[in-house]
């Protein structure tokens, strides 16, 4: 039983691993009771709410005793007695900013409806579908709340209707709240750059506000929509800690906030910097989902219930499961330079490289050249390709390849035909001259004419092309937010509508081709999150590809989505972007941390360079499967350390593969390798070296390490248990 109903109006939520605690006060106040290790089944805890000592604003002017204990709402409102950050905040038609909502029923959903906006969200679990009511204003807000048996995770999300006579204006409405009653955590986020995303950065949770999140219009390399607060003493491996993941890719709000009391809340949702939403008599609005997780084992085993979670109920189901391509990406190795020869010779150059896909990336349509034209004209460049794609598509079929192609659909150039017929198509603001970034504007997906041309266009590419594999690109973020077809009193919405005009348009092209593989992509990892996942079962995670940035890169990306999402390129060496020379192995052995690919000029390549690449292709097919299904042990971590160890573990810890990384060689010391994650109880030959140890001995004694002069040098161990009789 994952939802448990108790008497007046108690309701225990119980996953693989927690309890999730709440219920109605005898005000008829949804009250947060408690969230951490499993409780027994029957747990009623509002014995342990007394009114607050120092709560005041409870009582009303009559004398009515009225809201006390409401200091732990399940999902706070503005305004009202309270002077914390909230969920929600509605301006009625006389201006008044005041919410109050009261309980009025609830009941198990069992399957929770799809998001009537076709925002993704979870699939499955059992949901609960507790309904608040605010007498005044007429407004119905229904919190859902999904949990899974077998999972760590449970989702929220918000529903609100305008039941009321007159049209209101939300000016919040978050996805979730969560109260904690202590104080003492260390806040885990992401924050990062183009380049540089998902820097993973701890700090204290500080009386005050903490905020994280941005107002760029997408999820962003800036700030990823993740949070998790790690309870004092919390390690990899042990302790307490709470996670918080946003399934959403527009711009995000997450607050943690320790109040004067020493008590904590943590909020996440849409930002509402830039977010307003008109309801009109009858209207109704639903938040995206957030997924919590709670964690009694330290934040490895986070990580691996988000994995697992993301995997079983995120992931586009058409492929998550599968073996994927592997890539040779022609942007690194040829930018804009290049014709239909240049492309045949690069596709001849690769046999017996083990690459199994050829993709094309920018540069094939229109006048684009280089960065400054030709967004929008999605037509075959013919003076380029005067064979079209098809001619490269079956180009590739004959030499036993597949053929990928990249396209940035949400983007114009002004220097293109489609903008100099459709200046009102972008994302602009009235009277003033629109703003560009990497030379282009954003076509505004809220119109519906804009949508519905992007639609067609691009399915007429895709359907041309003889394509196996999409990379879907987007590469600037949003700031002139207004749109031509939206009235003054809903240009707040623009930023929301365009996001939801985002999802028709890839849940479009990813249900009209279902057997294509689609790879996400925004300037490299920016827009890398859980609601992008369920059109792109894998993201490209950074355009930077230097293997020692790479393995912060991948670490943050790691902590909350399984790495079969991480889409990972081997590149030259010194790497093209920070002149960082690299050796093969260590790149290859970052790479493989994700699903590998490359990105390399195939007529600058030697023969043996192939024979390499042939033989890394052949060793990471052997270990894909634990790439996408596996559970990830993490040891030393990038970040705070010079050094960077991950251990892949098959789900019945039969097999195993380990990387070890270090940075700079420490004057070349003796290391210990610390393998996580095997069965102590088992023995295991390690493939690499022939050596046959126990999971104990590997966890805590570890295996050395080769000496070496060198920095940047990663080591790759494989590991099968023997089940045998062996001595150790
Ligand atoms: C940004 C992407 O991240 C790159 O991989 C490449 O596709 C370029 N855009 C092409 O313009």
């Amino acid at each position: 039983m994952s939802v448990i109903l108790l008497p007046q109006n108690q309701f225990h939520l119980k996953g693989k691993g927690f309890s999730y605690i709440f219920g109605v006060n005898s005000f008829n106040l949804l009250t947060h009771h408690y969230y951490g290790a499993p409780l027994p089944d029957e747990t009623d805890l509002q014995y342990l709410y007394q009114p607050h000592r120092f709560n005041d604003y409870t009582a009303q002017i009559d004398g009515t005793q009225d809201r006390y204990s409401a200091v732990y709402p399940e999902y706070p409102v503005a305004n009202y007695g309270e002077f914390r950050d909230y969920a929600i905040c509605v301006e009625d038609a006389r201006g008044s900013r005041v919410t109050d909502l009261r309980f009025e029923k609830a009941e198990v959903i069992g399957a929770k409806p799809v998001h009537p906006d076709g925002i993704p969200v979870a699939t499955g679990g059992e949901t609960l579908a507790v309904c608040l009511f605010d007498a005044v204003l007429g407004l119905r807000v229904t919190l859902y709340y999904t949990v899974y048996a077998d999972e760590n995770v449970i989702t929220r999300r918000a529903a609100i209707e305008n039941c009321g006579n007159s049209p209101i204006r939300l000016l919040r409405a978050l996805s979730a709240s969560l109260d904690f009653f202590d104080h003492d955590f260390t806040i885990l986020s992401l924050p990062g750059e183009h380049a540089a995303e998902r820097y993973a950065q701890w700090s204290p949770a500080v009386y005050g506000r903490t905020v994280i999140g941005n107002c760029r219009g997408t999820s962003s390399h800036q700030n990823s929509p993740f949070v998790a607060l790690m309870r004092k003493g919390c390690t990899e491996e042990s302790g307490e800690v709470y996670g918080c993941s946003l399934i959403y890719s527009g711009s995000h709000y997450e607050c943690i906030e320790v109040d004067q009391y020493g008590k904590t809340r943590l909020l996440t949702g849409i930002q509402p910097e830039t977010f307003t939403w008109k309801l009109d008599v009858g209207e109704a609005f639903e938040t995206p989902e957030a997924a919590l997780c709670y964690s009694g084992e330290g934040l490895g085993a986070m990580s691996r219930s988000y994995h697992d979670f993301y995997r079983n109920y995120i992931v586009n189901p058409n492929f998550v499961h599968k073996k994927r391509p592997v890539v040779l990406n022609s942007w690194e190795g040829m930018h804009f330079a290049f014709d239909n020869k240049r492309l045949m010779a690069a596709i001849d150059a690769l046999e017996g490289s083990g690459i199994d896909t050829f993709v094309l990336d920018d540069g094939w349509f229109g006048a684009r050249n280089n960065a400054t034209a030709g967004l929008g004209d999605w037509w075959v460049n013919t003076e380029k390709l005067p064979g079209g794609l098809k001619e490269i598509s079956d180009h590739c079929r004959k030499k036993g390849l597949k053929f990928g192609l990249w396209i940035e659909p949400e983007m114009i150039n002004p220097n293109s035909d489609l903008f100099r017929a459709h200046p009102d198509w972008t994302i602009h603001a009235p009277d003033r001259k629109p703003l560009v970034a990497r030379n282009q504007c954003i076509l505004d997906l809220s119109r519906r004419d804009v949508l519905d041309y992007i639609k067609q266009t691009m399915h007429r590419v895709i359907s041309e092309s003889g394509a196996d594999y999409i990379k879907w690109d987007a590469n600037r973020h949003l700031t002139e937010n207004w749109s031509e077809m939206l009235p003054a009193d809903r240009q707040g919405e623009l930023q929301h509508r365009h996001i939801l005009g985002v999802y028709e348009l890839a849940r479009y092209l990813t249900e009209s081709f279902p057997d294509i593989i689609f790879e996400g992509c925004s300037g490299g990892g920016g827009r890398f999150d859980g609601a992008m996942l369920r059109f792109f079962p894998q993201y490209w995670t950074s355009d930077n590809t230097d293997a020692h940035d790479r393995s912060i890169i991948q670490f943050g990306t790691g902590l909350c989505f399984p790495l079969g999402c991480h889409s990972c390129h081997v590149s030259v060496s010194p790497n093209i972007r920070n002149g960082r020379p690299i050796s093969a192995v260590t790149r290859a052995a970052i790479a493989r941390q994700g699903v590998l690919g490359y990105e390399f000029d195939p007529l600058k390549v030697s023969e043996e360079e192939l024979a390499a690449i042939s033989e890394t292709v052949k060793a990471y097919r052997a270990t894909e499967d634990l790439i996408l299904e596996g559970d990830l042990y993490r040891g030393e971590n990038s970040v705070q350390n010079n050094t960077m160890s991950q251990t892949i573990v098959s789900k019945d810890k039969s097999r195993a593969v380990s990387v070890f990384y270090y940075a700079l060689n420490n004057d070349n010391k003796d290391r210990l390798m610390k393998v996580y994650g095997l069965d102590p109880n088992r023995k295991y030959r390690i493939l690499e070296t022939g050596d046959v140890l126990s999971g104990a001995v590997l966890r805590y004694a570890g295996v050395p390490l080769k000496k070496t002069k060198s920095d940047f040098v990663a080591y790759l161990l494989t590991f099968e248990a023997v089940d045998s009789l062996e001595k150790v």
